[in-house]
């Protein structure tokens, strides 16, 4: 199936879509804190800091935050109504104090190389304008000995009937992105609706 690249703005601008996506995706943000959160202690991670680029309303995050209460966090996005539905998530959630919701552009991140311990990417690839400077970026902020974890939904027949899936890079495309960026060597894991990508367990 070729690849079908929507026409709307990959920002989540729009108020009442972006309150649509929140509702729909609520569950499946919660899911991606609950394996990251078992990912970072398998590895011995306890503090540091943790950011999300592309964090959305910000509940993968909160979930981490209230998991690791020695770390710090900061979440980037584009959509005001999904960074304010994240910060009133966040204050709800009591973590607010070790959480920073800011609008950023995940191409160019306000930090400073080397800053994080850990960068999360989810949902986004396929999604952003230039996939291989949002890789770059992340590899610059991360630090050498961080963890990267990143995932996508993938290209399949599922196209048919979810379209969202038919912007979606195949796995062997995803591969090739990240084989060109910067992105640091890992694993790639494909699974039937997404696929992940994430660097080796060194802890
Ligand atoms: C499919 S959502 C994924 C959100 C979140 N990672 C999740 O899993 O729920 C894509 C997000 O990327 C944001 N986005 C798109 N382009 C962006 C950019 N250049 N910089 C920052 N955020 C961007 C959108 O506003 C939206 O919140």
């Amino acid at each position: 199936m070729k690849r079908h690249i929507p026409k709307r703005d990959p920002v989540f601008s729009d108020l009442a879509f972006a309150g649509r996506y929140a509702k729909k995706h609520l569950k499946m943000a919660q899911k991606f804190g609950e394996e990251y959160a078992r990912k970072l202690t398998t590895r011995g991670f306890q503090k540091g800091r943790v950011l999300d680029s592309g964090c959305g309303f910000g509940e993968t995050l909160i979930y981490l935050a209230k998991t690791f209460p020695e770390a710090e966090f900061a979440g980037v996005d584009l959509s005001e109504p999904l960074l304010e539905l994240a910060i009133s998530s966040a204050a709800k959630a009591n973590v607010s104090g070790r959480v920073e919701f800011k609008k950023a552009d995940v191409h160019n991140l306000p930090y400073p190389d080397d800053h994080f311990d850990v960068a999360l990417n989810i949902n986004m690839l396929h999604l952003v304008t230039d996939p291989l400077k949002m890789l770059d970026e992340l590899e610059r902020v991360l630090r050498d000995d961080g963890h990267l974890f990143i995932a996508d939904i993938r290209r399949s027949w599922i196209g048919l009937v979810e379209p969202e899936f038919k912007s979606a890079f195949t796995v062997a495309e995803a591969r090739a992105i990240l084989d060109k960026s910067a992105t640091r060597k890992g694993m790639l894991i494909a699974g039937f609706l997404w696929w992940r990508f994430e660097t080796k367990n060194s802890g």
